[in-house]
């Protein structure tokens, strides 16, 4: 990994043999960029590649020249990185370079959540700082490059000069593609159905997803991908952008009309503004962007990597999770301590690890009416307190975590009567009601201080070693009483850094807690969360075929170690649907497992059938957990009735395959499953859960090469007349296991 900086041609190249960007300082001082993507070599000059000598837009407006950080009032139309006004409301800024440091390591963007170093020579960091001479407005751009890893780390410092200055678009990132061949992929969902892959074709003009809500949402993912039409899973040029964030964020290409594509990435601009006095500084996000010519899951590989070893941080990131039951689709409401005590040893004799509490312990919360905010045991349902359900549920071997939704008020709540004005709301509005709560405005210290008080308080009154972290409405009359009125664009912004300086005193003071983020299932699951919380409720949707869009989905950005996953009961409570317990286990193994059912309520041959899940899990959970994801047959595309996925250790000694029907079908095609990233001269010993003399699973079961499963597959369809024995929604797991020979 090297940042080279060449003088006589004023140009940068961050290169690692596996990506590389080129930076020139054109001749009027302006910052190009003129290569992202493919490695390029070392200790050459790469100056034709950027326009003729550049001094300026005269005579020329409009031309595509490729920048580092765009402006507008420059002569270039396209959408801008960076807009900011200066005192006579003026927008035009000429940025041109100033200086620049290269540094090892990664300086920390605190109090924004990023990714880091272990250790410095893991990366190394190019800082230019661009000035605006007219009014002093300084930029430093900071882009970080990795040892190993395909992508670069970016984010921006802009720093007012002698005058104040307004920022009304403050990106992450902005990219400059020199074609517009490319399909944009994003995240897209809703409630219950987050993270379902939506493709367009890029066409002149502006394509973007974003998120208004205050929050990242279920609505968009602050991620976006470009492929060449070619580009599937396994194979073609791919771009990837996230945004490590966690508020309003905007992601959009827009194709100009000489056909070159501008990517930018960062903080929603519709719903921000920030006023920087004389001398004041704004850091944006980080944002980070991945170029893979592996297809989608070389992007997804880098992006897993690094959200799992280099943003998640503290004493879980590389600990294997637990396998939890959490109680919420068993009893909802409707609970007291020794119901619990009865689930959690009900679930104990089935292997289960860790029992959480969820919503309902405090207060006086029958139903959603009431009591966010009042974190006080309530002791009609727990009369000794929390202490002691949680000791009687450790005394049984089991961990205990609990559910707490901080930034939240009820309007029935002692919190809220005490302090209304902490609520968001304008004065002499109404307020729009969602699940009967109010947020509380976090962008205000006094609103942070209570609350780590408070649930210091609480997760000290007891042996906690999780926190399910919630958060089950978005923000929609944004204003700030304590700001100035030209201020109150700061306000969305402001939120989210209070939710991360929450985060922060929690996690510092509790380190051995175990964090999992949640915004009614998977409308927070973004990097900025992953900094806290390693792991992500990923959807409220536990229906196993609902669930297999939106793993996959949630799989191009997120790792298995981030995406809990769970089995509830049936019928399902989202969709009504019925499916194979078997089914429910085979989806929910790809990722962190949980239960989500009353266990003592189940019969002796589903207790077995669990026991023996946990019991599976458990042996595979290194690979289920952080074993690289590879995605096979896809739910949004081709045969949609076919699934299929692979976990892989990394030293490619064992496999987990999943494999899904989701309508069965009679007289079915032939059907073979090739398999990817195994050890062509690897012998595995082929194996099946859970049915082992299910036919299916006999005709595979055996030694077999790495090369065979890569090149000829699983054969999946065994006899015309069995399909009427599997019915609608069937699952098989295999299971590779590297042997020295055929006999072994
Ligand atoms: C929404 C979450 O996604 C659910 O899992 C559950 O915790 C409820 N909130 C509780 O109110």
């Amino acid at each position: 990994m090297t940042i080279e900086w060449r003088p006589q041609d004023g140009q940068f190249h961050l290169s690692n043999g596996r990506i590389s960007l080129v930076l020139r300082v054109y001749e009027d001082g302006s910052l190009g960029q003129i290569h992202l993507g493919a490695p390029l070599p070392k200790g050459r000059t790469y100056r034709h590649l950027g326009p003729d000598p550049f001094d300026g837009f005269s005579n020329r407006v409009g031309d595509p020249v490729p920048f580092a950080y765009p402006t507008p009032g420059t002569g270039d139309f396209r959408v801008p990185a960076l807009v900011a006004a200066g005192p006579d409301g003026a927008t035009a800024l000429a940025l041109r370079y100033r200086e620049h440091r290269i540094m090892a390591g990664k300086p920390s963007l605190d109090p924004l959540p990023a990714t880091y170093c272990d250790v410095d020579d893991e990366a190394q960091t190019l800082v230019v700082t661009l000035v605006d001479d007219p009014t002093g407005l300084e930029v430093d751009l900071r882009t970080t490059i990795f040892a190993e890893r395909p992508l670069v780390a970016l984010s921006a410092t802009i720093r007012a000069g002698s005058v104040p200055m307004d920022l009304r678009t403050a990106m992450s990132v902005s990219v400059d593609l020199p074609d517009a061949d490319w399909t944009m992929i994003g995240l897209a969902g809703a409630w219950a159905r987050e993270a379902h892959v939506v493709e367009r074709v890029l066409a002149p003009g502006r394509q973007s997803v974003s998120s208004t809500r205050g929050i990242s949402g279920a609505q968009h993912n602050p991620f976006l991908a470009l492929r060449r039409p070619s580009a599937d899973d396994a194979r073609g040029e791919v771009f990837g952008f996230s945004l490590v964030y966690s508020g309003n964020s905007l992601a959009e290409a827009e194709v100009e009309p000489f056909g070159t594509t501008r990517v930018r990435l960062g903080i929603e601009p519709d719903t921000f503004g920030w006023h920087l006095g004389q001398g004041e500084s704004f850091t944006t996000p980080e944002a980070i962007v991945v170029h893979s010519t592996d297809g989608l899951g070389g992007l997804s590989d880098a992006l897993h990597d690094l959200f799992r070893d280099r943003l998640a941080r503290g004493a879980w990131r590389d600990r294997p999770r637990p396998v939890l039951l959490n109680n919420w689709e068993g009893t909802y409401y409707d609970f007291d301590a020794d119901r619990l005590v009865a689930m959690a040893l009900s679930a104990r004799d089935l292997g289960v690890e860790l029992f959480v509490l969820d919503d309902g312990w405090f207060g006086h919360r029958d139903d959603d009416t009431t009591s966010l905010g009042d974190w006080v045991v309530d002791r009609r349902k727990l009369p000794d307190g929390l202490g002691d359900v949680a000791s009687r549920i450790t005394g049984l071997g089991m961990g205990f975590g609990m559910w707490i939704e901080p930034e939240m008020v009820s309007s029935d709540s002692d919190l809220f009567r005490a302090h209304p004005d902490w609520a968001i709301g304008i004065p002499d509005r109404p307020r729009t009601e969602s699940r009967h709560q109010l947020v509380l405005d976090m962008g205000r210290p006094e609103v942070v201080d209570h609350l780590a008080t408070v649930l210091n308080d609480v997760l000290g009154s007891a042996p906690i070693s999780y926190v399910k972290w919630d958060m089950n409405r978005y923000v929609t009359e944004p204003f700030g009483p304590t700001l100035r009125p030209d201020r109150q664009g700061e306000f969305f912004h402001r939120y989210i850094l209070g939710v991360y300086e929450l985060y922060r005193r929690l996690t510092t003071r509790f380190p051995a807690i175990l964090f999992e983020s949640c915004a009614s299932g998977g409308g927070r699951f973004d990097p900025g969360m992953l900094a806290f919380a390693p792991q992500a409720w990923t959807s409220d949707d536990t229906d196993a075929i609902e669930r297999l869009r939106s793993q996959w989905g949630t799989s191009l950005a997120y790792p298995l170690s981030s995406m809990a996953a769970h089995v509830s009961a049936v019928p399902n409570h989202q969709t009504g649907r019925i499916t194979p317990l078997a089914t429910r286990a085979a989806v929910a193994f790809f990722g962190v497992l949980g239960y989500e059912l009353d266990p003592t309520m189940i019969g002796a041959a589903d207790r077995t059938e669990i026991a023996e899940q946990v019991a599976f899990y458990v042996r595979h959970r290194e690979v289920l957990q952080r074993g690289r994801f590879v995605r096979l047959e896809s739910p949004f595309s081709g045969e949609r009735d076919h699934v299929s996925w692979m976990a892989l250790s990394p030293d490619r000694a064992t496999a987990i395959i999943g494999v899904y029907q989701i309508l069965n079908r009679p007289a079915p095609e032939a059907r073979r499953l090739r398999l990817r990233g195994l050890e062509p001269t690897a012998v595995y010993r082929v194996s099946g859960w859970p049915v082992s003399d299910d036919s299916m699973i006999a005709a595979n079961t055996g030694p077999r090469t790495g090369a065979e499963l890569m090149a000829a597959g699983l054969v999946l369809d065994r006899e015309r007349h069995y399909a009427a024995t599997l019915g609608d929604f069937w699952a098989r797991v295999f299971v590779l296991e590297r042997v020295e020979s055929d006999q072994a």
